[in-house]
């Protein structure tokens, strides 16, 4: 049942939706001749049977780019005509400049302004913010927004723990003004500034300096305390999923498709159990690509619209949690 508020009028709302993720397949029968694991332990506990690895040579950019010409070609909407390009992404193609850059670049976007986002497994739905406030400010009327990882480049593939977990890919969408009651309902974001020791990638950041001689000191991949973000996800999802609805003036009950970030099965159906919504309306797709972080939502929706799920005039509520911890929740209408 709605709550009492009106449902507020969308200022933006998602033009077209694509999605690029590499040939390759990893399975869980090849990761038990990889690392001591088993087919029925992933399964069992994070529901991936699959996921998708890029080559060598591959760049984020490349699979932005194939995702952004999806999404721009069932939008009708030209490169030129857009006004930004937000790319979530923990995994640029460089240090600088932003991996936006080179797609705006490729796509030949001219009149954009293009920028990244960091904000782990949340990066999509931060941009997706962005792009709604910034088209509800009048400052803009079409851009493209886009969630991309290269996670299994920075995946320690002799830690069972990490290593069957993640994914490769990119989804992007493409917003646009909208008109009449379809669109952008809600989005909300947060961020804890509490956890950033149980998940993080030191990388080429500053905490792993490189000193005189040329040495790097820092740890080369992703570090995750699995338990530890475990026993906070459920509580943050449905905390983002009630304010993201409570903003757009709706309630669990109005939910026609959960669309969770897919980072482990168990915690995907334990979140729409505590928000009373049935296993039957939660998009699940971490089965074939594994946890994709800030692309798995965007992913997710390029999928759902385009298998028939996610239809027209339904509520999508989609939800996400991170290293950081950061979070994030939108209520879309198609
Ligand atoms: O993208 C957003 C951020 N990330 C997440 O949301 C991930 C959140 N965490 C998780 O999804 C889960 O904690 C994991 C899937 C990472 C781990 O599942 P778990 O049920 O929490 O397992 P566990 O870490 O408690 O490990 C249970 C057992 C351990 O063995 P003992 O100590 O009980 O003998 C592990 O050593 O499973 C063992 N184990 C494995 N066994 C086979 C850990 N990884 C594996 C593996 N294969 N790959």
């Amino acid at each position: 049942m709605s709550s009492n508020k009106p449902i507020r009028i969308p200022r933006a709302r998602i033009a077209g939706v694509g999605k690029a993720v590499p040939d390759t397949i990893l399975s869980n029968a090849d990761l038990e001749k990889i690392v001591d694991t088993t087919d029925e332990w992933i399964t069992e506990r994070t529901g991936i049977k699959e996921r998708r690895i890029v080559r060598r040579g591959d760049k984020t950019s490349d699979y932005c780019i194939r995702a952004a010409r999806d999404a721009l070609a069932e939008a009708g909407v030209e490169p030129e005509e857009l006004d930004f390009i937000i790319l979530g992404t923990i995994s640029p193609d460089m240090r600088f400049p932003a991996t936006a850059i080179f797609v705006q670049e490729a796509l030949n976007a001219k009149n954009a302004t293009a920028w990244d986002v960091s904000a782990t497994c949340s990066g999509f739905l931060y941009s997706l913010y962005l792009a709604e406030a910034i088209i509800a400010l009048g400052r803009a009327k079409k851009g493209l927004v886009l969630g991309a990882e290269f996670l299994t480049p920075i995946t320690d593939f002799t830690d069972r723990a990490t290593c069957v977990l993640f994914g490769d890919g990119a989804g992007a969408v493409v917003v646009t003004e909208a008109e009449g009651d379809r669109g952008i309902l809600s989005t909300y974001i947060g961020s804890g500034g509490n956890a950033s020791h149980v998940l993080y990638s030191v990388g080429h950041g500053t905490a792993g300096s490189v000193n005189q001689l040329g040495e790097a000191t820092g740890e080369r991949y992703l570090q995750m305390n699995g338990n530890e973000v475990f026993k906070h996800a459920v509580r943050i999802l449905v905390k983002s999923a009630k304010e993201a609805l409570d903003i757009a003036g709706l309630t669990a009950a109005d939910v026609d498709w959960l669309v969770p970030h897919q980072a482990n099965l168990r915690i995907m159906k334990a979140t729409a159990e505590r928000l009373g919504i049935p296993p039957e309306k939660v998009f699940v797709n971490i089965h074939k690509y594994g946890n994709t972080s800030s692309a798995s939502i965007p992913i997710a929706l390029e999928e759902g619209r385009h298998d028939g799920s996610l239809k027209d005039g339904q509520v999508i509520c989609c939800i996400a949690f991170g290293g950081g911890f950061t979070w994030g929740g939108a209520v879309i209408r198609f």
